[in-house]
Formats: C-alpha cells, structure tokens, sequence
C-alpha cells in the first residue's frame, strides 16, 4: 500500500503551479539521529519530503525548479556504494532515483554545495521550509549568498525567500483518494490493536503488557512503528493527558485509557478507548462514561463539509458541562459556566486535530482570523474526554481519579463524516460483551 507515482508527480505539478514560475523549491528529507553509541534511532522521512517524492532515505535534498529546460525535478541523494549498502542497507542512488521515482535529474548529495548556487541562478524567489531547522536555514543562506557573489558575472540571484510549508501544507490537509484509502486502513488496524487490548485485558498486568499487545498487533500487521508513543494509563494515570510512563499495575475495579495508533505507508492513526480492567463499569465510571459518549457523538454530528472547524468543539463543551451539572460534578447556569471556562477543570483540552501524515497534521485552522470551513478531505480526530483531578475536593470521592477519552479519527464528507476507526466498540454494553468473550 503506496501513494503511486502518478500522484506523486501530480502533487509535485500542483505545488509548481502555486510557485512563482521562476521560483525554486528546495526540501531536505530527514536525517539519522544518534539514540545512543552507535545505534540510530528508527530513520523516518520528513513528511513534507516524503509527499513531494515517496522516496524513504536520509540524507537527500529535493528541488523543483518550474520550467527548467534540462529537468524540473532534481534530487540530490546518497550514491550508491557497496561497502556502506553491505553495512546499511541498500540504497537507490541517483539511477534509481531515475528510474523508479519519475526523477528528471539526480546527483549524488555530495555534488550539491556546488550545484545548489547554480540552480538559483535565474531564479526569483526560493520557496524552502523556513526556521524549522536552523542548520538548513543557514545553509540556505550560504547558497544564496554564493549566488549573490556572482552579480558581477550578470547572473540575477534571488531576491525572495518564501516558506514553502504554506502552500504544501494546505494541498497535505485535502486528502486524495488514496490516501484516504490508506487512513481508512490504518484505522481498521489501529481498531484491530485496541480490540487485541480489550481482549487481552486482566486485572494485575502491567500498563506496558497492554502497550505490548497493542504494538504487536500493529508491527504483525505491516505497521513497524506507532505514529506517537502509546498511552496506556490505569486509573487516575488517565487524568495526566500525555502519559506515557506506563509502567504501572491496573487495578481490578479501575478503567484504562488506551491512546494508541499506528502509522501505516506513512499514515497515522490516532484512537482513544477507556475501558474497565476487569471487565465491568462500576456505577460512577459508566455515567461519566456515556456522558464522553453523548459529547463525541454531538460532536460528530457537527462535523461536515460547510460548517466551521470549532463547532464540534463547542457541541462537546456543551454537552459535558451540561452534564457535568446533571451529575452533580460542576453547580451553576450551563451559559455561565461555558462563559466562564469552568469545564476546564474537567475537560482541558480540544476536542481534536488535522491527522494525515503527521498525527497532528499540518493545515491552518483560521484563515483571516475565522475558524476555517470544513471540506470534503479533510480529516481530524474528534476527542472529547472528562478527568477528574484526585485531588479535587468540589466533588464526591466517587468520581475523583477517573479519567475518560474517547477517540476517533473522521473524514469530512458532504453529508456529515465518515468514522475510520469505527471497529472497535465504543458503547459500555459493547465493550463488556467483548470483554466477556
Ligand atoms: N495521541 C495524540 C492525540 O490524541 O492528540
Ligand atoms: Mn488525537
Ligand atoms: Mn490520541
């Protein structure tokens, strides 16, 4: 499962045409990162590179350059060497950049100190993702200038720097076809894993045997990496929201929140269950339970091509503190406790984000200062939770320590959403049915 070369070339044309037809774009993928003496951390392109080319090693440097006679689309990469590949691994090098990447041009990355200056001759404008890596944002400098110091040969350097992230950021944020296909994938997989979790679950195991099972299902799959460290949080490790210790027994009697989801064909996924250890909802737990339900399904009736991006958010606000009133948790007008924020206490964050190639995707959510319309293709997380603090005094024993998510990963439609990740349970009776299997 990939993004086909068509579409990669398709995407490259389309970022070309929103240049300046005498710009150039200059991208870096990703490099190595030490983890300890010798041994790297797992190597993971850049997104942004990786949507422009499909091409998953290090040390490389794009560059598209509209209208260029003898190629628009250059790569510089690492060469091929029998030695390194014996150690490494293999390496496409620059015939294969050719050959099987719809490359017009390929160096090696050694050749591009003294070609990159000579690309920008011409040129009016360099459009290249600006302060995300000050060492790139300097070497971006040192081309410039040594293009600057020709002037005096007749050659025109650029006079513009552009970040390139806004333009390929919107077209990341509309998904395609394909992608969608992947996302949709990747979200049956992530349900996959969490319904392992609910079965595999047991009073007195440890929060990482879950994470354990989780991460097997994915990697047994095709998915060789999570898109984000998983939280596997027993009781009131819930209410810390990124959590990630997981090193913890889980107590009969306790609910777990599992957030977990994997990255396929460089998709992510991104899911939240809370379910009880043993099985059972206690009382308490439940009510609070179906009121994170009730939130995130009106929340999801407010996603949908027309409406605006804060109006799941503010649904979810509604419903909880409302709730939260019902069940005697917050006391006062449900208008004046949203107009003063006191749900906060309970329910801190959004009710989610953009979710593509990054689990937090790239893509603006204002534009001139209004929250952006939805369209058909944009796909986000729709999360609401309630966590209740163990500390908090303002409410009965029986609710402090819990805390509660509940998370799926949507596509804007037309009509409303589409849910990915609708496999895996979600309803109390559900998650007990399965959990007594
Ligand atoms: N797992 C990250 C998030 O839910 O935003
Ligand atoms: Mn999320
Ligand atoms: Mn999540």
């Amino acid at each position: 499962m990939s993004i086909n070369t068509h579409e990669l070339a398709r995407r490259r044309r389309d970022l070309m045409l929103k240049m300046s037809s005498s710009g150039v774009a200059i991208i870096p993928a990703a490099s190595l990162t030490t983890r300890s003496r010798d041994t790297e951390y797992v190597f993971r392109q850049d997104s942004d590179f990786f949507y422009l080319t499909g091409f998953a090693e290090p040390e490389a440097m794009m560059v598209l350059a509209p209208e260029r006679e003898e190629g628009e689309y250059i790569v510089f990469c690492q060469p091929k060497d029998a030695e390194k590949e014996l150690w490494e691994g293999r390496r496409e090098g620059p015939d294969g950049l050719v050959q099987n990447y719809g490359v017009d041009e390929a160096h090696a990355i050694d050749e591009l100190e003294h070609m990159l200056p000579k690309l920008l001759q011409g040129r009016d404008r360099i459009y290249y993702p600006v302060g995300q890596n000050t060492g790139f944002d300097q070497r971006v400098t040192g081309w410039l200038n040594s293009a600057k110091a020709k002037v005096r040969s007749g050659i025109t350097p650029p006079r513009e720097l552009s970040d390139v992230t806004y333009l390929l950021h919107e077209m990341r944020l509309l998904k395609s076809e394909s992608e969608l296909t992947i996302l949709a994938a990747a979200g049956e997989l992530g349900a996959r894993a969490h319904i392992r979790a609910m079965n595999k679950c047991k009073p007195g195991m440890y929060e990482y045997q879950l994470e354990a099972e989780i991460l097997h299902e994915f990697a047994s799959n095709g998915a060789r990496s999570p898109a984000y460290t998983s939280i596997v949080g027993g009781g009131q490790n819930a209410c810390i929201l990124h959590y990630n210790a997981n090193d913890q027994q889980l107590d009969d009697g306790d609910l777990v929140l599992i957030d977990a989801g994997c990255e396929l064909a460089g998709y992510a996924t991104d899911i939240t269950r809370t379910f009880p250890v043993n099985g059972k909802f206690s009382e308490p737990q439940r009510e609070l339970y179906a009121l994170v339900l009730k939130a995130q399904e009106a929340a999801l009736e407010k996603v949908k091509a027309g409406l605006r991006w804060n109006e799941p958010h503010d649904e979810a606000v509604r419903v909880i503190t409302q709730g939260l009133v019902d069940l005697g948790l917050l006391a006062g007008e449900v208008d004046v406790l949203i107009e003063d924020e006191k749900y906060k206490d309970f329910y801190m964050h959004r009710i989610g984000h953009w979710l593509g190639m990054d689990v937090h995707d790239v893509g603006a959510y204002k534009i001139g200062g209004d929250w952006r319309v939805m369209e058909p293709g944009m796909v986000m997380t729709v999360e609401p939770g309630i966590y209740v603090n163990p500390e908090n005094q303002n409410v009965a024993a029986k609710w402090r320590g819990i805390g509660i998510r509940i998370e799926d990963v949507v596509a804007v439609t037309e009509e409303g959403c589409r849910i990915l990740t609708g496999d895996v349970p979600k309803a109390p009776d559900d998650i007990e049915a399965l959990m007594a299997m």
